[in-house]
């Protein structure tokens, strides 16, 4: 009734942004991200009859209200599945700011799933994990897998066809990735009211939902060649389509900050003096910029002074699970 697991957090290249069913979760677009070696979240779950309600504590704090509430319900689902109705202590530890537009829900659901999966004997598959994890955040099915991952937004009104799978293993391109800090505060709007917004008020929803499948078939391409402009025009046109989707909606959701801005400028003078590097922004003001093998030093000379950008952290595609189930003495 005790486990430990670990997850690690993604960055979507073609991003999820919208959902065809909210009560299930099950995003209205495919998606593909490349999961991060170095961002992880730790998770720790004990189902105890001792419990009179779940408890949680998210880096070392004491949680409460909507965090508490989101981790029960997902509970629920575990508890349905195996016959229980006993409350869960969770303790959960990211190595990176939380909630600030760093994918933290994907890999703390991820971790989650596989803990209460490993804590209850449930041995889910992964691609059941993968459909599980997408019941807490949509991008967390994506983190139940390491390397280049495609999260399909499947047919079925069940969501049993919308998982995530391994495109490549990271071994097949060793990208590498500086993740710029610019705040380490909390979005003020969650991507989930962002993305109900943006699908009941923006003119340009149906455009998004239209053009996203040209987008996963170019990223394929590029993965597949390995051909790294190729994969940053794609990246940074979804990226950008995303943001200037959000921001037509009403009202209009900006998630960027000025050092986000002098980020995208100084990505895009570097490649102009012939340096290969793209640039991605998830909903926060966080800019992620991919670089070939080899290249990221240089980038991050060029940003590392730039105001308001006050950690750069460099990684690497990667990022196996892990889960172990823990005996009490
Ligand atoms: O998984 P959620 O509900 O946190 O939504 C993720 C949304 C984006 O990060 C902006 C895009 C993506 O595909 O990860």
């Amino acid at each position: 009734m005790k486990a430990r697991a670990s997850a690690h957090a993604n960055i979507a290249l073609v991003k999820y942004w919208g959902k065809r069913d909210r009560r299930l979760n099950i995003p209205a677009v495919g998606s593909i991200s490349v999961t991060l070696k170095d961002l992880f979240t730790h998770t720790e779950v004990e189902f105890h009859s001792g419990l009179k309600a779940d408890t949680l504590v998210l880096d070392h704090q004491p949680a409460a209200g909507e965090q508490l509430d989101r981790v029960s319900r997902f509970l629920d689902i575990f508890r349905k599945e195996a016959g229980i109705d006993t409350c869960a202590r969770v303790k959960s530890e990211n190595n990176f700011p939380t909630g600030a537009g760093l994918a933290s829900s994907a890999s703390a659901f991820a971790a989650l799933a596989l803990a209460a999966d490993a804590a209850l004997g449930l041995n889910y598959s992964p691609v059941q994990l993968s459909i599980v994890a997408r019941r807490g955040s949509g991008s967390a099915a994506r983190s139940i897998f390491s390397g280049f991952v495609e999260m399909k937004s499947g047919v079925r009104d069940d969501g049993s066809d919308a998982f995530a799978l391994q495109l490549f293993p990271a071994r097949h391109w060793p990208l590498e990735i500086l993740v710029c800090i610019t705040s380490e505060a909390r979005k003020t709007t969650g991507s989930t009211r962002g993305m109900t917004l943006t699908a009941e008020t923006s003119p340009y929803y149906g455009s998004w939902l239209d053009t996203q499948s040209q987008d996963l078939e170019a990223l394929c391409r590029a993965l597949e060649k390995k051909d790294f402009e190729a994969l940053g025009e794609t990246m940074e046109r979804n990226c950008l389509k995303m943001h200037g989707l959000a921001l037509s909606a009403e009202p209009g959701l900006l998630y960027w900050n000025p050092a986000t801005l002098a980020l995208i400028h100084r990505v895009r003078q570097l490649r102009r003096d012939g340096v290969p590097a793209y640039f991605t922004i998830d909903a926060g003001p966080q800019v992620k910029i991919f670089c070939p093998p080899g290249w990221t030093w240089r980038v991050e000379n060029e940003i590392k002074d730039i105001p308001g950008v006050y950690r750069v952290m460099l990684t690497v595609v990667g990022g196996n699970v892990s889960k172990t189930a823990i005996q009490d003495s």
